[in-house]
């Protein structure tokens, strides 16, 4: 197993928050401090994780975070009214919702009462509009940490065959439009897709956004391909990713481990995203 073939997200993560951080420095010197407010509505463990990781980032970079816990119970009315608030605080660049929302929350509204220049998260319907006719900065986290690791390793995309597994706002639609830009050759399998092997034994990059455990196997995956692993599960024994990781990486040429890949390059690209939101509004 060459070095290189597991793709240090980890690493690359370190290296784009030194960048922000060196930004947010510069914007010091105006009395700019970049603000990131997060919403947590409810106790879920996982999200609770999740933004403890990237309040943690806010620290390192120089922005200043702000966790906002509201009760699980809380109304539609009562989030739509707590975004537009943060909607008019000028030191507030960027405002992200957790998500899942609890089931009396209208996800859909409360995305696009976000004002779309704080959307860090890219989910509003200006900027996935602009991500798909192809001229955005604020583009959603995780496919953006992919792109940049992609870019990085030199991995080549053109004319390539890149296959996504999963469809999600977050992930699937995103990253497929993004390598579409980067000139590869796009099919988006989903849980309704008739047999999906064929598919994904066909791509050069195969990016697994599943979310189901060690899903795709060494039997699925092609000869000297690159493989992008997005799952997170936890289990008896750690995290594993949807890819089943000790078999294919003997396959690969290249593929992101779970964990040290793609979720740190996420919280970066969170980290990105809230400074250039800050550059936009007021640098
Ligand atoms: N839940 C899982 N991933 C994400 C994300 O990228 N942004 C938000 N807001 N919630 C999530």
């Amino acid at each position: 197993v060459g070095e290189n073939k597991i793709l240090n997200g980890k690493q690359v993560a370190k290296s784009l928050e030194a960048e922000v951080r060196a930004k947010a420095e510069k914007l010091q010197e105006q009395d700019i401090v970049p603000g990131l407010s997060v919403i947590l509505v409810g106790d879920d463990p996982a999200s609770e994780v999740y933004v403890s990781y990237k309040e943690k980032a806010c620290q390192r970079v120089g922005i200043n975070s702000e966790v906002i816990n509201l009760p699980a119970d809380t109304s539609q009315e009562e989030l739509l009214a707590k975004v537009e608030k943060l909607n008019q605080a000028n030191e507030v660049d960027g405002i992200l919702v957790q998500l899942p929302l609890p089931e009396q929350i209208d996800e859909e509204e409360v995305i696009e009462t976000i004002d779309p220049a704080k959307d860090v998260d890219g989910f509003h319907p200006v900027n996935v509009g602009k991500l798909v006719a192809s001229s955005t900065e604020l583009i959603p986290c995780t496919p953006k940490g992919i792109m940049e690791l992609l870019n990085r390793y030199n991995i080549d995309l053109v004319g390539q065959e890149a296959v996504v597994v999963g469809r999600s706002n977050i992930v699937g639609k995103p990253i497929a439009n993004l390598l579409l830009q980067a000139n590869a050759t796009v099919t988006i399998c989903h849980s309704r897709t008739q047999n999906l092997t064929k598919h994904t034994k066909e791509a050069d990059i195969l990016v697994a956004a599943v979310g189901q455990q060690e899903f795709i196997t060494a039997d699925m995956v092609k000869e000297g391909a690159t493989v992008i692993d997005v799952g997170i599960h936890r289990t008896g024994d750690g995290l594993v990713g949807d890819v089943a990781f000790e078999e294919v990486q003997e396959k690969v040429a290249a593929i992101t481990p779970v964990p040290g890949g793609v979720g740190p390059l996420t919280i970066a690209s969170l980290m990105e995203n809230t400074l250039v939101a800050c550059q936009q509004r007021r640098g």
